[in-house]
């Protein structure tokens, strides 16, 4: 009889899962029973198991066995959009933890032993569900001043917020100030609006006051959108004197001030929020993607009463509202100190990297903030991203340009590491990588 080979019995998985045979999700037969139900030796079966988690097609959870993976997702956890196929993804910041899987099992066994379940499978109101906002708001008054519950609406993600204050707030043709680099997700919402984007000059993230002022006469902005407290991509907390001075600007110029608080929860103690500032003309985006999970696609959105019909609108016109089955999860996780640990782990672990990032890349300018799981680096004069990242892409290693995140002219040249989603081991292989291209010739380590 012929005896099958490990890589056989691999490729022979692989066709089940690649055809949909064997769903994501599914468990896998013990590796004794694997090997029983195929005749092979149990050493085989561990081999072919190996080789199809290698291929990233099953994953083992620690305790409870090995399970088909989603081929859809990458193998750092999360949506990959650019295919960096096989690749170590440094392009999108996918936090996770070791435990993420316990957590989430804890919190769905407390929410099916809740009462009233049946009430999650109905529509809700547009901007959430009440005791749900005022826990929202009660924790988020820990960082800003008190939050009116009335004046918060929760929101599929940040990039929904954004959306709502896009479309409920602006019109085609509007102008709006940003940075000269700023996040991609805000100049996509912007082009399918048809707003016009105008780069403020600044310093790595702070807008300058001054400019801001010039751009308003000139450009007739009507909206400006930032990030004061941990920018992305630069890292940067805007110092209070700055928000002081562009809230002046804004109440001026009358501008509507959209200020997007994704990363914030990795500074820990911000100065004030432009909401706090300025709460008649700011819209706030809050999100727990970055904080908590980016696959549960929920976030808040703060408002002043006279933008709350507006917003509304928008959300009855997109989602209608953000399914109850993920608030209620959030909250209870608000409520019990689990977005608390969550919180801490991403800052422990961004400080990790950064530390990495310091010991090998030493000497090799960069802007990021200390807890952050991502570091830009701006390049030397004269040289140019595109071929590095090829060179990298051909190691094996998948970074961005400056181009996503650009408004205006000209990219500046500069990379972008993220790597909240890939192991310490694999941060260290791709740093050193990364310094064998950036560092001058001379202080290059041998290959
Ligand atoms: C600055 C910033 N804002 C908003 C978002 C949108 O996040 P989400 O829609 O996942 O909440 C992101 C995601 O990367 C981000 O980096």
């Amino acid at each position: 009889m012929h005896m099958m080979r490990y890589t056989e019995l691999a490729e022979f998985v692989a066709r089940q899962i690649e055809a949909g045979e064997l769903a994501p999700g599914t468990r896998l037969p013990t590796h004794r029973n694997f090997a029983e139900e195929h005749g092979v030796a149990l050493a085989t079966a561990t081999r072919a198991y190996n080789e199809l988690k290698r291929r990233g097609l099953i994953l083992g959870e620690a305790g409870r066995g090995m399970f088909v993976r989603d081929p859809a997702l990458p193998q750092t956890l999360g949506l990959e959009q650019h295919g960096s196929d096989g690749l170590i993804d440094l392009v999108f910041n996918i936090p996770g933890g070791q435990n993420d899987s316990e957590v989430l099992r804890a919190g769905l066994k407390r929410l099916a032993a809740s009462g009233d379940l049946a009430s999650m499978l109905r529509y809700q109101p547009h901007g959430g569900r009440p005791h749900e906002r005022k826990i929202i708001a009660s924790h988020l008054s820990s960082v800003h001043g008190p939050v009116d519950p009335d004046n918060l609406f929760i929101t599929s993600g940040g990039q929904h917020g954004l959306t709502i204050a896009a479309m409920g707030l602006l019109q085609k043709g509007d102008a709006v100030g940003t940075d000269p680099a700023t996040y991609p997700g805000f100049k996509s919402i912007s082009a399918l609006q048809g707003l016009s984007l105008f780069a403020v000059q600044g310093d790595e993230g702070v807008m300058d006051p001054d400019d801001l002022d010039r751009q308003c006469c000139k450009k007739q902005l009507k909206a400006i959108y930032v990030m004061p407290t941990v920018h992305n991509p630069f890292g940067t907390v805007m110092g209070e004197d700055a928000r002081r001075r562009i809230a002046d600007v804004a109440e001026r110029h009358d501008l509507i001030i959209i200020e997007d608080s994704a990363y914030a929860f990795l500074e820990t103690s911000p100065p004030p929020s432009f909401v706090d500032l300025a709460p008649d003309r700011t819209v706030h985006v809050g999100s727990f993607s970055k904080c908590v999970a980016t696959g549960l696609r929920i976030g808040y959105l703060i408002f002043p009463d006279r933008w709350k019909s507006a917003a509304s609108r928008v959300i009855r016109a997109t989602t209608w509202n953000t399914p109850a089955l993920i608030s209620a999860l959030v909250t209870h996780w608000i409520e019990d100190g689990t977005v608390a640990e969550f919180e801490a782990a991403r800052r422990r672990l961004g400080a990790a990297g950064q530390k990495l990032c310091q010991e090998i890349l030493a000497g090799i300018p960069m802007a990021a903030h200390e807890n952050a799981s991502f570091t830009w680096l701006p390049l030397a004069k004269g040289e140019r991203a595109e071929p590095v990242i090829a060179r990298l892409s051909g190691k094996g290693i998948a970074v961005s340009s400056a181009a996503p995140y650009a408004v205006g002219d000209a990219a500046p040249q500069a990379m972008r590491l993220a790597f909240g989603g890939i192991s310490e081991q694999e941060l260290r292989f791709s740093l050193e990588k990364v310094r064998d291209e950036l560092a001058p010739c001379d202080c290059r380590t041998s290959p």
